[in-house]
């Protein structure tokens, strides 16, 4: 099987493999593959559900951080953003002796000085390799533990909320416009509770894609009974934290699309769905969330969703949920409702 070129640079930078290696955020599984064939004690994971899916089940490890199997070496399919570089690298250098080393590596045009910057604060030493067909490795050594700056926390005064993030998440601790925008408008029809007395339970409702959990947590303070589904490990941490630190309690699933989300279960899915997968544009898992959504809603529940209004999501949304209004629109954002058809009386 051929190896592409971020992990064909990897493993060649890495040199042989022995000892215990873990590997992280391997997204087709052939860094994972190739240091198990070389007899390394191997161990992975990824953030993302799917990639993990690419993952040798007997390999897959939950464990960063644990006292009781330290790698000595780390390989690393680099994330884009500075921000997930700094939270892992801040958990690896906790974990790793200092002898350790981190061997990381990325398209170029993904990866940025402050990359190296995020590696720097964490690892005395830290160099970058040559290119080589668009790729190239950062190598980190003599890790030693810094304070961490992830998660981090922020409190938003327009949705009066404080939100909690790790590094690896949308927008990580910051309000996205589209998200501000699709609360604006859902708070129209529900406003914060006034008093000490609690809000009304209202129903069950469903955060798709929560990220940092901040749709999930405005709903439970508005009396739903929530469940954040994400596929990314880190969002679902994140939205633990929001909820925790806003004293609501929110449900959280991992998972790519509802999964086992069951039929008519739901009085209101709202969601700012994905648009991205990695450095890609994608909108399948938005348009494949869509076609479910009809199936998740209970008879007269509704589909909130907030996204770019050139996405051609309004004809699936009819289609597969129901009659669609547009409730608010900006210079970039449209913000949908959708009700789901309730049952026609029995004649
Ligand atoms: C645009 S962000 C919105 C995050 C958050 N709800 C907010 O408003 O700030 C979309 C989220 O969907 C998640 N996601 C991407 N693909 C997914 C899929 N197939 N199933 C579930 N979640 C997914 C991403 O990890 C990301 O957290």
């Amino acid at each position: 099987m051929s190896v592409d070129p971020v992990a064909s640079l990897i493993l060649d930078e890495a040199g042989p493999l022995s000892g215990r290696v873990f590997v992280l955020d391997d997204v087709d599984g052939a860094l994972t593959r190739e240091a198990v064939r070389q007899g390394a004690d191997v161990r992975a994971w990824c953030d993302d559900v799917r990639d993990q899916a690419q993952l040798p089940r007997a390999h897959v490890f939950d464990g960063l951080g644990s006292e009781d199997w330290v790698p000595d070496t780390v390989l690393w399919r680099l994330p884009r953003a500075v921000s997930a570089v700094e939270d892992t690298a801040e958990t690896l250098a906790c974990w790793l002796r200092p002898a350790g080393r981190v061997v990381a590596g990325g398209r170029t045009k993904h990866m940025t000085p402050a990359q190296n910057d995020a590696l720097g604060r964490a690892f005395h030493d830290v160099r970058a390799s040559l290119g080589r067909q668009k790729s190239r490795v950062i190598h980190a050594t003599g890790a030693h533990p810094v304070h961490p700056r992830w998660p981090m926390r922020r409190h938003l005064p327009e949705v009066d909320l404080t939100v909690v993030a790790r590094g690896n998440v949308f927008h990580t601790n910051r309000l996205d416009d589209g998200t501000h925008l699709l609360l604006r408008t859902l708070g129209r029809i529900l406003p914060p509770p006034t008093g000490p007395t609690p809000p009304p339970t209202r129903g069950i409702a469903i955060d798709f894609g929560c990220g940092s959990g901040i749709i999930a947590a405005w709903l439970a303070v508005r009396g739903f009974a929530v469940s954040g589904i994400d596929v990314s490990q880190q969002a679902l941490q994140s939205t633990r934290m929001t909820a925790a630190v806003n004293h609501v309690s929110v449900g959280t699933r991992r998972s790519d699309g509802f999964g086992r989300t069951p039929a008519g279960g739901a009085d209101l899915i709202v969601s700012n769905p994905p648009f991205h997968r990695g450095a890609a544009k994608d909108s399948t898992p938005s348009l494949e969330m869509i076609e479910r959504a009809g199936d998740v809603l209970r008879p007269g529940g509704e589909l909130w969703l907030v996204f770019n209004s050139h996405l051609p999501y309004l004809p699936a949304l009819r289609r597969h949920v129901g009659v669609t209004t547009i409730e608010a629109r900006d210079r970039t954002y449209l913000v949908t409702r959708s009700l789901k058809q309730p049952e026609s009386p029995e004649v």
